[in-house]
């Protein structure tokens, strides 16, 4: 996994005069002052020093061989933004500048990404402008955290960020012109005190005004400093939110459930600040970010998080992981290939010998996340799903890898039996379209056949995890909690797919909004048993009920129509497979529900379970649970 600094600026050696070729004063300028230093020049104005470490790849490199960085992801400088300018003005200044970024990373050795800017005064233009540097090769969009008085919330900026969520850009918010200037002149109170607060600000407008709830979820969007003072203060904005309706605005949750919605990077400073910002926004959420070469970047890019007491895991994920999937790239993508340094061991944070090989795999998985060369890893996504195990326990327990993969597998199936599900219900109303064609019943019965043998396969997979003593679980048990089975999104969609539907389960899904939305979504779609149902209605041998029924008249009247069914079995055989295919299907969730309780009381006894239940006697009222109870009513009034 590469490790990469997703925070650097870079200025082009030179650039064309912007003041002359513009007409108006006052655009930034380079001044070469002696070999390797320059100043950017405001008008007359001395901005900042900076190095050839801004424009020269090769110094770049050398440093970040230095430090064990593979990959830097480049931006411009806010100052270079000029949304306060005429909107094509801004535009031209961005192409030119987005242009330099790609050739300074064609002189990357493949080490060096950029991130381009956009003209975010003119929302079209930013889109356009974005679309063509995606293709050109940028990763995504550095953007200013306001533009005048509009902050993130502004609907235009809504746009912008929707279409880059469309084009699978990461976004990059930084922190510029900032508020109340006439009061920071002194001190660089602009970058200690203004910056955090700007974008904590940002965030917070963000949140409160329902924006998180209507953006696309796969909107990657990054908030540079650690998200200045959102994390330290988040405690004083949910106090607000709770007791104040004006603070609340139109966000749907509170301010903490919005956590999953972003990422910071790591440019706090302090370790005791780092080691806070992982427990608010959690350590998928915090990437490697260091500001090089600025003043005020870290000095030893990097040397914050490998110093830091957190699990090789950890430090693995914040140092380049992370960074992965905030840019939208494979996650088993290797290191680049360094032009002295070596590779960087993440884990342990040392730099360790290069090997041809680790180059040449590489190259390899590039080719073959380019649909080049398709091989068996590449295709099954081995080296990703390898790498999805992740233990807590520390030092870790021998079994809780064996745990791990037990539930993935569980989950793995599960997804493969809403995928035969969702295609049961699909076959079934295109039955209700055309009821006198036995395709659409033949094609479910086929598939409900495949779901019973699954389900089989689940009954028994529990006698692996009961290899585990109970002793050895209890080792590590406590490292689990609050997780519990009862956040598997996956079974309880199965649960309302099938038909039985418990809203009060939604609860449990709070703090993921994106899944808490698919269940309330399975909530309010026809279930399994309602289209079979409307299946037999359309068929004829159910009548459609009359409006005054009552609900055991129309329990009944259900029933009645599966034993018609089964009483004229040579007329129905096809329907009476799907019968006996959904019996045998909920037959089995029974027994699946069964031996969790066994396994669950050989593991815990009646201990109460990491989900806050009371354990294996909440679980025994499950038992009762049928999916399609008029299947199994019907059964008492067959005869043979
Ligand atoms: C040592 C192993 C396990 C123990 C001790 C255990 C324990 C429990 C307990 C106590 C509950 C009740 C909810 C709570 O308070 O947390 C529960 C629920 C649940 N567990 Fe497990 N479990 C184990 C393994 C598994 C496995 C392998 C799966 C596979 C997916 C699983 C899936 C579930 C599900 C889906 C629920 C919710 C059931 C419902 O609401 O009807 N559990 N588990």
């Amino acid at each position: 996994m590469p490790v990469t600094d997703i925070h650097t600026h870079f200025f082009p050696e030179s650039w064309p005069d912007l003041a002359a070729r513009f007409g108006t004063p006052d655009w930034p300028r380079i001044q070469h002052t002696a070999p390797g230093k320059a100043l950017i020049m405001i008008g007359n104005r001395a901005f900042r020093e900076i190095s050839s470490a801004c424009w020269d790849a090769n110094v770049r490199l050398e440093q970040m061989d230095r430090d064990g960085v593979d990959r830097q992801i480049i931006c411009a400088t806010p100052v270079l933004f000029a949304y306060n300018r005429e909107a094509q003005h801004a535009r031209d200044c961005a192409r030119l500048f987005n242009d330099a970024a790609l050739e300074l990373c064609a002189r990357g050795r493949g080490r060096l990404r950029a991130l381009c800017q956009v003209p975010l005064q003119d929302i079209d233009a930013s889109c356009a402008e974005l679309t063509r540097c995606m293709r050109a090769g940028h990763l995504g969009v550095q953007i200013g955290n306001h533009v005048g008085d509009k902050n993130l919330d502004d609907p235009g900026i809504l746009t912008f960020l929707q279409h880059c969520a469309g084009e699978g850009a990461a976004v990059f918010v930084h922190p510029w012109d900032m508020m109340a200037a006439q009061r920071m002149p002194k001190y660089m109170a602009p970058w200690t005190v203004g910056m955090p607060a700007e974008t904590q600000l940002s965030l917070v407008t963000l949140i409160a005004s329902g924006a998180f709830d209507r953006l696309p979820a796969n909107l990657r969007i990054c908030f540079a400093h650690g998200g200045g003072s959102f994390a330290f203060l988040l405690g004083r904005l949910q106090n607000a939110w709770r007791r104040k309706e004006a603070a609340r605005g139109a966000a749907q949750f509170p301010p903490h459930h919005y956590l999953g919605r972003f990422y910071v990077d790591s440019a706090v400073f302090d370790q005791r600040a780092l080691q806070f910002l992982v427990e608010v926004m959690g350590a998928d959420r915090v990437l490697f970010g260091s500001d090089y070469p600025f003043p005020l970047g870290e000095e030893r890019a990097g040397a914050l998080i490998r110093e830091s007491q957190f699990s090789p895991d950890t430090k693995t994920k914040l140092l380049g992981a992370n960074a992965q999937t905030w840019l939208g790239l494979p996650l088993e993508a290797a290191a680049p290939a360094t032009t002295k340094a070596a590779p960087t061991d993440i884990s342990s944070g040392c730099p360790v010998r290069s090997t041809a090989g680790g180059a040449d795999a590489a190259h390899k998985n590039d080719d073959a996340h380019a649909g080049k060369k398709l091989t068996y890893s590449s295709y099954l996504q081995v080296p990703e799903l390898l790498r999805l195990q992740h233990p807590e326990s520390s030092p870790e327990h021998h079994d809780e890898l064996l745990f791990i993969i037990v539930h993935q597998t569980y989950e793995l199936w599960f997804k493969e039996l809403l995928h035969d599900l969702d295609a049961v219900v699909a076959n079934l109303r295109a039955t209700c379209e055309n009821p006198t064609s036995r395709d659409g019943v033949y094609e479910a019965a086929r598939l409900l056949r495949r779901c019973t043998e699954i389900m089989r396969v689940l009954v028994e997979q529990f006698t692996i995890l009961e290899t585990m003593l109970p002793t050895h679980f209890l080792a590590f048990r406590e490292k689990l909690a609050p997780a519990s089975g009862f956040q598997s999104e996956q079974f309880r969609e199965l649960e309302f797919l099938c038909g039985l539907k418990d809203e009060k389960m939604l609860r449990y899904h709070e703090l993921t909004p994106e899944t808490h939305a698919v269940l309330f979504r399975r909530l309010r779609e026809d279930s399994l048993r309602d289209v079979f149902f409307q299946a037999l209605e359309a068929l004829g041998t159910l009548q459609p009920p009359a409006a005054a029924a009552t609900e055991e008249e129309k329990f009944q009247a259900r029933a009645k129509a599966i034993h018609a069914l089964y009483r004229d079995e040579r007329h129905h055989r096809d329907w009476i497979d799907v019968c006996e295919r959904l019996t045998e299907f909920d037959e089995l969730v029974v027994s699946w529900r069964l031996r969790h309780i066994q396994m669950v009381e050989r593991t815990i006894g009646i201990r109460m379970g990491t989900g806050g239940s009371a354990g294996s006697s909440y679980l025994k009222l499950t038992l009762e649970k049928k999916f399609f109870p008029e299947l199994w009513e019907a059964r008492t009034y067959l005869e043979g």
